[in-house]
């Protein structure tokens, strides 16, 4: 049959006969809300690329999650600036570290709310890279030595001849992170979600956890996460851009995927499936939306896209010119992730959108 039997319009007649035939629709309880996590009392400090976004002492945090929560949206996930940086990202693996503590009080605070952490080495070292660095000694003095491991100290003027190799050590990270996923599960975290990117760290952190005691924690693993240029405004947030050192360069490109890849993030969700992720996630969201299809096409389990802080900020930016009508267009972005494959967003328009959605806006 054709035109003019067939008119599809029939059914877009009214609201009420749209709805009836409307394929995906969104829920607050589809969305995952982050907040980021600072030491002290009382601090809410604005995060000048990203309005509407704050850096939350705990106290804070509290109050921010069960607005959310009233608004309808049941899932966090938390991101730590520590009160201090070093080499190894300490603060990441300390069992009484900003997320911990925050979790702790979360957990009692908000009953029923669902605590996921950010599991990565990038919001602890001073270097700002997801892992501990490797330095190679070759043919270097110990001061040279000495700085190259700390590649923030040393200016370009003083780079090292001849370069040596240094990089985001895989191996000698893994550990860590496993301490840091066991530390937000001994906490009390219900999600633990690595997002650093080395190989083998779903495995890693499972074998930790389950050997601990912590066998019912799932793992959202950021499993296709691209190495572009939508975090810069997460990386004001978090305090967490990476520094360039004598061999290490400025970017994650090291570890991240390239943006024109498709087929290896199939490898890369396939890997962490093997290893034992409950959850993957596909991000940034809006640009990979073919990814984040192929991979709900390909895989079994529920499926997550990362609308990130970037995507976040443009939409912002447009609003604020009164070029878009941003509740519009923040709720078409996520139904169109959803229609996409996405089980679950993350986004900071979490309470936002889960506002207009329910009727209750604060
Ligand atoms: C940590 C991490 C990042 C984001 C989530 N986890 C930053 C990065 O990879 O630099 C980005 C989130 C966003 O941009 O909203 N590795």
């Amino acid at each position: 049959m054709s035109f003019p039997q067939d008119r599809p319009r029939r059914m877009r007649r009214t609201e009420a006969l749209r709805s009836l035939v409307r394929e995906t629709v969104l829920a607050p309880d589809d969305l995952v809300w982050p907040l980021f996590a600072v030491p002290g009392e009382r601090v809410r400090n604005a995060v000048k690329s990203m309005p509407g976004v704050f850096q939350l002492s705990v106290d804070e945090l509290v109050a921010e999650a069960q607005t959310g929560f009233e608004a309808g949206v049941r899932s966090v996930i938390l991101f730590g600036v520590p009160e201090k940086k070093d080499a190894l990202g300490s603060g990441a693996y300390d069992e009484d570290g900003i997320i911990p503590r925050a979790i702790r009080t979360l957990k009692q605070r908000v009953p029923g709310l669902v605590v996921m952490t950010d599991v990565c080495m990038c919001e602890y070292t001073d270097h700002g890279h997801c892992g501990v660095l490797k330095v190679s000694r070759a043919g270097l003095s110990e001061a040279a030595f000495r700085r190259a491991q700390r590649p923030d100290e040393a200016p370009p003027e003083r780079a090292i001849h001849p370069p040596v190799t240094s990089d985001v050590d895989n191996d000698a990270t893994l550990p860590l992170l496993a301490k840091e996923a066991v530390a937000h599960a001994r906490a009390g975290a219900d999600v633990v979600a690595p997002s650093d990117m080395m190989d083998g760290r779903v495995a890693a952190i499972r074998k930790a956890l389950d050997e601990t005691g912590y066998g019912d924690v799932p793992i959202l693993s950021y499993a296709a996460k691209f190495a572009g240029a939508f975090y810069g405004p997460f990386r004001d947030a978090a305090e967490s851009a990476p520094r360039e050192g004598p061999g290490i360069p400025k970017d994650r490109k090291g570890y991240q995927m390239d943006p024109g890849n498709a087929r290896e993030a199939m490898r890369e969700v396939s890997l962490d499936v093997g290893e034992g992720a409950d959850m993957v996630m596909v991000k940034p969201a809006v640009p990979y939306l073919d990814i984040v299809r192929m991979v709900k096409d390909r895989f079994d389990l529920p499926v997550a896209a990362y609308h990130v802080s970037g995507e976040y900020a443009m939409i912002k930016a447009a609003a604020e010119r009164g070029w878009i009508d941003e509740d519009r267009v923040a709720l078409e972005t996520m139904l169109c992730c959803r229609r996409a494959g996405a089980d679950l967003v993350l986004t900071y328009y979490a309470k936002h959108v889960a506002g207009l959605l329910t009727g209750i806006r604060r």
